[in-house]
């Protein structure tokens, strides 16, 4: 519906109109969802269910979209490299997890481009006075496309003349509707409270979109497409690895059910995932989780540490693992418990933890997508051992339709 409508449903169909009485005519739209994607499936929680489809979720968003190792969103997005010459700032405008996902795709098109980026949230965008305008690309990231603080921020930009491109779930959403391109993340409909899925879906979108633009750009190495293409097309099978250990993370998690309180950190492509993996745990478990860029540590919060309150740290086998170990390391001394997110095979981060949730090996900008799943398990085994309601956590609404 648009705004402004009533609809009337009855058994022969659905009539619309406006609040005069006029009757409006309205044009159907085929969904891709089914009735069975909205049953739990035999799962416990909506939240499980959905955690557990993201190895199809990956594989369907790139369904399309790459071939030969090599992306192709021309059939979506009809620009020409004149018009992407044109485009001097690349801004990601969202809300919550969405945020999340374009951090995540800011630190992967720094790796892979040459772009200026600013990520904003969609309620700071909206008020500050941030320049716009013909030379801003303006990507907005809504699963829902309802949020009203991305959907005002997306009607700003346009204002000021911004080219303005949406990645929502929902097709025929309101910003979907409103905003004049659009990608959609094929995620099937996503009905706990705290996103998963779709996340997992966003981030594979927005991947693709920053190959794709760089590609346009002429910027973008050919052996690096092809490097990372590769990488993400093996993704759904590395997350079902993930998936096979469920119990052991499990596990780890049973043995923190009764923090008071996590503090995650993460440095470069590990900073986003430690941002997500917090909110997944304050939204479903109610304990208090705090993510900070490891290096941040040392200039303030490291004094909240002792033995009550365990570190999660995501320390991938990169170049900056010897730098987060040293945050582990003075984590440690301060008896504080460290859960460890840690590539297979590093065979020296047993020195620093006994809780170790192992990920597979990828490519270094891929890390996010590996990372993610683990510790969205981890907080929904926290939570359910906790009793929380965890498909629909108080005070949140999945959709949030009013500032
Ligand atoms: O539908 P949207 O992606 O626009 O929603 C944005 C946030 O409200 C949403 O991601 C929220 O943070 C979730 N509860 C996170 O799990």
């Amino acid at each position: 519906m648009d705004d402004d409508e009533i609809a009337m449903i009855s058994k022969e169909g659905c009539i619309f109109y406006d609040f005069d009485g006029n009757r409006h005519e309205k044009e159907s739209m085929h969904l891709d969802w089914e009735a069975a994607m909205t049953s739990r499936g035999g799962y416990p929680h909506f939240m499980l269910k959905e955690i557990h489809e993201q190895p199809d979720v990956v594989a369907h968003t790139l369904l399309g979209r790459v071939a030969s190792n090599s992306v192709d969103l021309s059939h979506e997005l009809a620009w020409t490299p004149e018009q992407i010459s044109g485009w001097k700032k690349i801004h990601f405008v969202a809300c919550g997890t969405s945020h999340y996902a374009t951090m995540v795709a800011a630190r992967i098109m720094e790796e892979v481009g040459n772009f200026e980026i600013r990520t904003e949230v969609a309620s700071e965008y909206r008020y500050r006075n941030i320049p716009i305008g013909p030379d801003t690309l303006a990507v907005f990231v809504s699963q829902s496309g309802e949020t009203a603080d991305t959907l005002h921020a997306a009607r700003l930009a346009k204002a000021k003349g911004a080219k303005c491109l949406v990645v929502t779930n929902v097709r025929g959403s309101t910003i979907h509707r409103e905003v004049e391109e659009g990608l959609i993340t094929p995620a099937g409909p996503e009905i706990g409270v705290a996103a998963t899925k779709t996340f997992m879906a966003q981030i594979t979108v927005l991947t693709l979109l920053g190959l794709y633009l760089s590609k346009l750009k002429n910027d973008l190495c050919p052996e690096t497409e092809q490097r990372i293409v590769a990488a993400l097309m093996d993704i759904p099978a590395k997350l079902a690895s993930i998936l096979d250990r469920e119990k052991e993370i499990e596990a780890v998690a049973r043995n923190f059910a009764d923090a008071r309180g996590f503090f995650f950190i993460g440095r470069g492509l590990a900073y986003p995932p430690a941002l997500e993996g917090a909110l997944k745990l304050k939204e479903i478990s109610y304990l208090h989780a705090e993510a900070y860029p490891a290096g941040e540590m040392k200039h303030g919060p490291i004094a909240l540490l002792d033995k009550d309150l365990p570190v999660v740290a995501l320390v991938p086998k990169n170049d900056l693992w010897e730098k987060t170990i040293s945050n582990i390391e003075e984590s440690m001394a301060r008896n504080s418990p460290i859960i460890a997110v840690a590539t297979e095979g590093d065979s020296d981060i047993g020195h620093y933890s006994k809780n170790v949730i192992f990920t597979p090996e990828t490519e270094p900008e891929l890390f996010p997508f590996i990372a993610v799943l683990p510790l969205q398990l981890f907080a929904y085994y926290i939570a359910r051992q906790r009793g929380c309601d965890i498909d629909m956590p108080r005070n949140l609404a999945k959709s949030v339709t009013v500032e």
